[in-house]
Parts: structure tokens; C-alpha cells; sequence
């Protein structure tokens, strides 16, 4: 994407841009189809009848009922409903009380279940990865434990791209009767998010990720889940989340999902090749560089790279005075100077973990825009370097 400052975009996977048919779908429910859905009166009906139809979609897309699809405010909310929704219930119901989550979850999992365990009675194990972030079936089995409560493990990995082995995991965790969540909030653009196939109980997804709005999200609650509300109040959302619903952004949502529908396939392909282009030549021409995560079982947007003797902030803000927007890892690291704990989880010192950089591509990268990219990545890590 060619911002009007000239900029070239290549963060996609900290947020999208909308797209016009986004923008134009949720225009109307600005306006004149304000109702709130929980209203009784015409206005409140239509906006009832258009909530039902997006958590259609919704369900179509994830091969669910449209009752086991809730709405949140994003990705956070969903992934804090998850954790602390069936960790709870769990508890409750038979005092299972042993989470298990990978070593490489975003903070939205790893910040919540840390927090079950200091204030709510819960042991709290931390699933190991293999050096390019893989989460291995093994180890879930090893781990597994007739009390444990829930498992969570990230479908791909929003700082290395990595995708992990979900259905082989669902499948261990189904044979158990160990409710098993997914963080499908980077996948959702390019991966598939059939429940049945990926054997998972609980999946967050979020809207900005895949051109859709910021503020929307959604979870997939298989029915029968013990799951308590984290957000009470007027009982929308199944009881599961209070709040009238944010009616335009839903919308939003629904047409993004579409969006993806119609363009995954392509995206795939085309991207997998620009990202395999900007990987080879990375790292065959840049000296003391090297890829993070999983060479090809990575998300067809994703490369991620660390630079011996490298600060990641610098090269960013160098990249950004030339144009170039990319990362040092998830979005809201910036600012921040610590080691990425995803970096470390794989075994990097903490030099290296310093030293990363993200990039993600989208819908309106082209070959032109790497190239150019990458002439100047090479002329800026060697300056840097001098
Ligand atoms: C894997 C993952 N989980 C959760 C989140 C949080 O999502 P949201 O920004 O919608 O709250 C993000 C966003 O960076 C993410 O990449």
C-alpha cells in the first residue's frame, strides 16, 4: 500500500486498512440504521435481523452454528473471555485447575492466564517450542493431565509467522475432554478456520487484521463448552458478553470475512512468492542475518528476521525516515526495549532477540515495492553495521 506520504506499508500484521466495500456496508448503520438490536420497536428489529445474518456468515466461515459465535471488541477481549471464561467454569464444575499454553502466545493468552494463576488458584505450565516456534503434539501429550483445565495454543504466530500443528493438538485434547483454545487472530486471513477440521472448542478471531475494523473480534464457543461471562450485564451475546453490540463494526467485520473469502487462494499464492523472494534474498546477501520461525510452514505474509549485532529500533526508525513501515515483532512491543519473550522462547540470546524485524506483507504489496525495499534494508544494515 502506497500511502499518500509515499510510504510503503509492510505491517500487516499489525493492522489492515479497511476496504472500500468495508467502509461503504458499514456506512448505513452510522446513519439511518442506528437500532439497537435488544430493542423491541422496527428499528431495533432490523438491526437484529442484520446482527443474525453477520454471525451467519461468521459461522459459515468457521463451519459452526450461529449460536456458538459470540461478539467481542477484538482480539484481546476474546482471547481474555477464552482463558478466564473456561479456566473459571472449569474450576467450578470439577476443580480442574492446570493450564497448559505455549511458550510463544501472545500477551492477550499469556498476560491472562499468568493472571488465573496469581490471583485465581491456578498452575499455570508453559508448553516449550522447538527453535523455529513449532509446538509439538508430543509435548501437549506429555503435558496433558486429568486436570488440567484448558489448553491454548496460537494457530500462526503473529512475531514469527510460525503455524502450529492445531488439529493434531485439538484432536489429543478431544480424546481427554480438555477444552482447547486457538488464537486464530493472524491466521484468519490465510488459513482455514474450520472448527470441526482443527478439533478446537474455543478460536478468537479479530477484525483489523483482515481489513475489516478495529474494536470488533469474535470467539467460537463449541457448544457444550464450560465457559462463564467475563462482562455481565444485559445477557447480549448468549449471556457470554454484555454490551449492545457494535452494530456497523459487525458489519464491517461480515464484509471482511467475505473479502477474505473471495481473495484467500490468490493472496496465497502471490504473497508466499514475494515473501519467499524477500526471504532468499535477505538471507543470501545480507551477511549475519537470519530467518525466525519455520521456513515454510509459515503464514504466506510473514518474514521475520534477526541481525547480528543489530538494534532493531534504529533500523526501524532509519527504514521509516526512507519509507518503509515494518516491525521489530507484534505492534505492541514498540517502544518497548526488552527481548521479545516469542525471540527468547526459541532460544535466541538476547542480543539477537534485539535485533528483529518483521515484515508483513498485504493485498496491495507488489514486487516493485520489495525490491525497492530491500535495496534499502541491505544499504541500511550495512551502514548501521560501519
Ligand atoms: C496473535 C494475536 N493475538 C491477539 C492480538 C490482539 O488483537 P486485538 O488488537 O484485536 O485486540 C493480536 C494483535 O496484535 C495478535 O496478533
Amino acid at each position: 500500500m502506497k500511502t499518500k506520504f509515499n510510504r510503503i506499508y509492510l505491517d500487516y500484521a499489525a493492522t489492515t486498512p479497511m476496504t472500500k466495500d468495508v467502509i461503504e456496508a458499514m456506512m448505513p448503520f452510522f446513519e439511518n440504521e442506528f437500532g439497537n438490536p435488544s430493542s423491541i420497536h422496527q428499528f431495533g428489529q432490523q438491526a437484529d435481523a442484520v446482527l443474525e445474518e453477520c454471525r451467519e456468515i461468521l459461522a459459515n466461515h468457521l463451519n459452526c452454528t450461529p449460536e456458538e459465535i459470540v461478539f467481542t471488541s477484538g482480539g484481546t477481549e476474546s482471547d481474555n473471555l477464552a482463558l478466564r471464561g473456561c479456566a473459571l467454569a472449569r474450576k467450578e464444575q470439577s476443580g480442574a485447575n492446570h493450564l497448559l499454553i505455549s511458550a510463544v502466545e501472545h500477551h492477550a493468552v499469556s498476560h491472562t492466564a499468568e493472571q488465573l494463576a496469581k490471583y485465581f488458584g491456578f498452575e499455570l505450565e508453559i508448553l516449550e517450542v522447538d527453535s523455529v516456534g513449532v509446538v509439538s503434539p508430543e509435548v501437549v501429550q506429555k503435558r496433558l493431565r486429568p486436570n488440567t483445565a484448558l489448553v491454548s495454543v496460537i494457530y500462526a504466530n503473529n512475531e514469527i509467522g510460525t503455524i502450529n500443528p492445531i488439529n493434531e493438538i485439538g484432536i489429543l485434547c478431544r480424546e481427554r475432554g480438555i477444552p482447547f483454545h486457538t488464537d486464530a487472530i493472524q491466521a484468519t486471513a490465510y488459513l482455514s478456520l474450520d472448527v470441526e477440521k482443527l478439533y478446537v472448542d474455543l478460536l478468537s478471531l479479530g477484525a483489523h487484521k483482515f481489513y475489516g475494523p478495529k474494536g470488533i473480534g469474535a470467539l467460537y464457543v463449541r457448544k457444550g463448552t464450560p465457559i462463564l461471562p467475563t462482562q455481565t450485564g444485559g445477557g447480549q451475546e448468549w449471556a457470554l458478553r454484555s454490551g449492545t453490540q457494535n452494530i456497523p463494526a459487525i458489519v464491517g467485520m461480515s464484509a471482511a470475512l467475505r473479502f477474505v473469502e473471495h481473495n484467500q487462494e490468490t493472496w496465497k499464492a502471490s504473497l508466499s512468492m514475494l515473501r519467499d523472494w524477500l526471504i532468499d534474498h535477505v538471507l543470501s546477501q545480507i551477511p549475519n542475518s537470519f530467518l525466525t520461525g519455520h521456513r515454510t510452514q509459515r503464514l504466506p505474509n510473514h518474514a521475520s528476521f534477526v541481525f547480528r549485532g543489530m538494534d532493531s529500533q534504529k533500523l526501524l526508525t532509519l527504514l521509516d525516515i526512507a519509507g518503509y513501515a515494518c516491525s521489530s515483532g507484534s505492534a505492541c512491543k514498540t517502544g518497548n526495549p526488552a527481548p521479545s519473550e516469542v525471540l527468547l522462547a526459541l532460544g535466541l540470546s538476547r542480543e539477537l532477540a534485539l535485533s528483529s524485524l518483521r515484515v508483513t506483507l498485504g493485498k496491495d504489496t507488489t514486487f516493485e515495492h520489495l525490491q525497492g525495499f530491500f535495496d534499502c534494508l541491505k544499504a541500511t544494515v550495512n551502514k548501521l553495521r560501519q
